[in-house]
Parts: C-alpha cells; structure tokens; sequence
C-alpha cells in the first residue's frame, strides 16, 4: 500500500492526516464529515469560532460545496488555482456548519502541491485544512515541525518536503457587495484587484479566527530593536533574503529554528511597506504580539 493509499483509507474512515502544500502543512479531515472535522479541532486546541479552509481538487469541486459561486471567483480560481489563494463564498448546507464555525460563507482553496493535488485526487472529497499546528504557534512548513507540534495527535503524516512559499494563504471573502481581503499574503492587493477590480481591506463582520496573537513563536518577539534584556538574537536583512518571495519562504523554519535555542528574545528588522511585503509584515506583527503586550 502506498502511503497516499494509506492516508485515503484514513480520511474516508474520518482520521486526521497531515499534508503539503505550497504555503503551510495543512492538518486534513473529510470536509462533509462532521465528526472528522470536531476531530482537527481537538487536535488544534482550537475554538470552534474560528473557521477552517476546505481543500478542493479542481473549480468543479469548488462549485460543488458553493450555494452560489459569482464571477469574481470564477476569476479568481481561474487566475490564481492552483495556488494560495483561498475564496470565500456562500456554503451549500451540505458542509458542516462546524467548518465554517457557523458562519454563511465557506473558504476554498486549491493548493499548488503536487502531494496535495494527488490526496485530493485519490480521496475524491474535499478536505477541511488548517495549518497543521496547536492553535496560536507558529504555521509548520516541513514534516518535522508537525510532528514535533501535533506528535501522536494526528493518525499519518505526509511528508511533501519544505512548502516552497512558507506563509499562509492569502483570504478574500465575496460574500459582501466589494470582495474583502481578510488576511494578507504572497498573492497580492494588487494582483487581485488587476483580476476583479477595487477590494477593501482589514477586519469585517466576515473576518473571524484573525485572533491578533497567531503565529507565535514561543521566545518573545520584538518587530525593530528590542528593549528587553538577555540574550537575544537579531533577524535582519544580512541574514535574510531581500527579496519577499525568498523572505517568506524562509521565514517560518528561521523561527522555528530560533525557537529551539532557548533565546530571551527575537528581534526582526521590519520589512519595507510595500503590497509584495504585506503577508510578511502582517505575520510578524501578529508573531511580535505577545511581547508588545507582555506585562
Ligand atoms: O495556506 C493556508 O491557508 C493554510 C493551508 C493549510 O491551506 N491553511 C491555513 O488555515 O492557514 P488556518 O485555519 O490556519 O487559517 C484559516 C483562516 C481562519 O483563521 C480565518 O481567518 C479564515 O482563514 N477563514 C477560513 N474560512 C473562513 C470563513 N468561512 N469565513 C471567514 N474567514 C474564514
Ligand atoms: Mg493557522
């Protein structure tokens, strides 16, 4: 038996199972398998309110798990699928509610990885896809940091190499009248806007789960020079790459790395503000969270 064989007989028997793709390690139950998904939560430590992306295999997949599926993200898919952008839109009742943390609109994503794109293809379901990590640490980008963050918590773990753009995907919800950007990322404000025309950007009533301290290592992290004491370490521009694409790419195994050596503290040079920077800054401001407010 092969190994995606093995994760397929997994998933239809409603386990949890690790997977690449391009931006993050995804942890993957059967989207329309309501238990299967109560499952990833408790995996995750993670609320209820805070929705999951459903991995999809293809635009007729897509449309499948979509009540109504608008021309913008027909566009969208067309221009970006497979990539990371994830599409929020209406949900037909046949997706748990408990996926979408009970709100109207489900997020969907097809991932640029070929192991991801086989497992979709040989398990003929959509599946329900978090980052693969404890709630609020840090996005594992290779097989070790699954297993070193979620251990026995998860059934199998496909190991895809290290994900290629290292950050999460970007979100954008067309539930509203104006497409919002809920969460920033390697697909740019101004990549989709050349697709599908002005869209608004920060929180709305529609942007849940973007709880600000998220993707944190657990040594603090200071966004500029630190003014904390000890022995700390600095992230800067002469030991990281200059350009955003290599950037994050790097990013999350830098951090976790550093993380593993038991530093006081990480301090980040911040990154220029500029749309091809924005996923980046955003990570790191919500990674710095903790010890901006650190009493
Ligand atoms: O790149 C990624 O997006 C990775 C890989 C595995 O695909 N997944 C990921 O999932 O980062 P997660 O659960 O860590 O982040 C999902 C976020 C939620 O916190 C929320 O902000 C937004 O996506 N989201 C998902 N479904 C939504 C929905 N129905 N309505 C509003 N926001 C949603
Ligand atoms: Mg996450």
């Amino acid at each position: 038996m092969t190994t995606i064989e093995k994760a397929v007989d997994l998933l239809r028997a409603g386990r949890l199972v690790a997977f690449p793709t391009e931006t993050v390690y995804g942890l993957g139950a059967n989207a329309l398998d309501e238990d299967a998904v109560r499952r990833i939560f408790a995996a995750k430590g993670r609320p209820l309110s805070s929705p999951l992306i459903v991995h999809v295999d293809s635009i007729d997949m897509a449309r499948e798990l979509a009540l109504k599926w608008p021309e913008a993200a027909d566009a969208l898919a067309r221009q970006f699928w497979p990539g990371p952008l994830t599409i929020i839109v209406p949900k037909r009742p046949s997706v748990p509610n408990v996926v979408s943390a009970g709100l109207p609109g489900v997020g969907l994503r097809m991932p640029a990885h070929a192991m991801a794109l086989a497992l979709l293809k040989a398990v003929g379901l959509p599946l329900a896809a978090p980052s693969a990590n404890r709630f609020t640490q840090l996005s594992p980008t290779t097989a070790q940091h699954v297993r070193e963050g979620l251990g026995n918590a998860v059934d199998l773990i496909l190991d895809g190499g290290p994900c290629a753009v290292g950050i999460e995907s970007t979100v954008i919800s067309l539930l509203g009248p104006t497409p919002r950007l809920l969460r920033a990322g390697m697909i740019t404000q101004p990549a989709i806007e050349a697709v599908i025309g002005p869209v608004e950007t920060g929180a709305g009533a529609d942007s849940p789960g973007q709880h600000p301290k998220h993707y944190s290592p657990r040594t603090p992290v200071v966004l500029g020079d630190s003014p904390l004491s000890g022995r700390g370490i600095r992230l800067d521009f002469s030991n990281m790459p200059p350009d955003a694409a290599g950037y994050a790419e790097k990013l999350y195994r830098v951090l976790h790395q550093l993380d593993s050596e038991n530093y006081d503290w990480i301090a980040i040079e911040p990154p220029p503000d500029t749309p091809e920077w924005a996923g980046i800054r955003d990570r790191l401001q919500r990674a710095a969270y903790r010890s901006s407010c650190a009493t």
